[in-house]
């Protein structure tokens, strides 16, 4: 794992916009494998600008969210969907068609599932995907004990998952605990990964990341088993590592 420090989460926000620039500029029918959530807000924003100034484009890139809650329709101002929207897509020149998230109200969860894993295979695999991490070491919503043979799945959530996702709902009640999730074999057949990892709240699940076992307790430790990964973090993030 390569792991590039930096000092805090603007930093780490715009060295991962570099890298998801020249993935664009060297492929620009690139498949991205993308994250929700606060850590890659800020990537979001420097790509949006990138795109304005048509230093880059979207046209020919495909994009797969790892996630999506269970019951939240795409409008839904909670829902993926509705954050990928207004966080990044209608703010590119990105083709509607190229994006792609679980469907999180299909009637038959299952197949959304499959149909999921085998519209990635379809167009090749994701050519580069970005993760965030959660406090408890869950990468998208694969939580601790998630097995590392796991498909696209539907999941429950950690109560762990639930209070620091709880932030973006009036109360931790109507947080959604069950999710549609990429699973981890599905994130290991990324050509190359990139973790985010911002803040003094994600420095345990850090460490266990970088200087533990690799289990299934810690499903981000999986990731010492892939052979292209970066890991970007700033300082507070890092504190905890040896
Ligand atoms: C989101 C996702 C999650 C988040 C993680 C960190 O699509 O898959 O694994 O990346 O929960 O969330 P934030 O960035 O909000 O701290």
């Amino acid at each position: 794992m390569k792991i590039i420090r930096v000092k805090d989460y603007d930093e780490m926000s715009q060295k991962a916009c570099e890298l998801v620039s020249d993935q664009i500029l060297k492929q620009k029918d690139s498949v991205l494998g993308l994250a929700t959530g606060s850590t890659p807000e800020g990537m979001y924003e420097g790509l949006i600008e990138k795109t304005s100034n048509k230093e880059i484009s979207f046209k020919d890139v495909r994009t797969f969210n790892l996630d999506e809650y269970i019951g939240l329709s795409e409008e839904d101002p909670n829902s993926y969907h509705y954050f990928m929207e207004e966080n990044f897509f209608k703010r590119i020149d990105i083709s509607p068609d190229h994006t792609h998230l679980p469907k999180g109200k299909a009637t038959d969860l299952q197949a959304e599932c499959q149909r999921y894993e085998d519209l990635i295979e379809s167009v090749g695999g994701i050519d580069l995907q970005i993760l965030g991490l959660g406090t408890n070491g869950h990468i998208a919503f694969n939580e601790p004990g998630s097995s590392f043979k796991s498909p696209t799945a539907v999941v429950d959530l950690a109560q762990e998952t639930l209070d620091a996702n709880a932030r973006f709902f009036d109360s931790v009640e109507e947080v959604p605990t069950q999710a549609i999730t990429m699973g981890i074999a599905s994130i290991m057949k990324a050509g190359k990964i990139i973790l985010l990892v911002s803040g003094e709240s994600k420095a345990e699940a850090l460490k266990q990341t970088i200087n533990g076992e690799v289990t299934e307790d810690v499903p981000s430790s999986v990731l010492k088993n892939h052979s292209n990964v970066t890991i970007i973090a700033d300082e507070a993030a890092l504190s905890l590592v040896e």
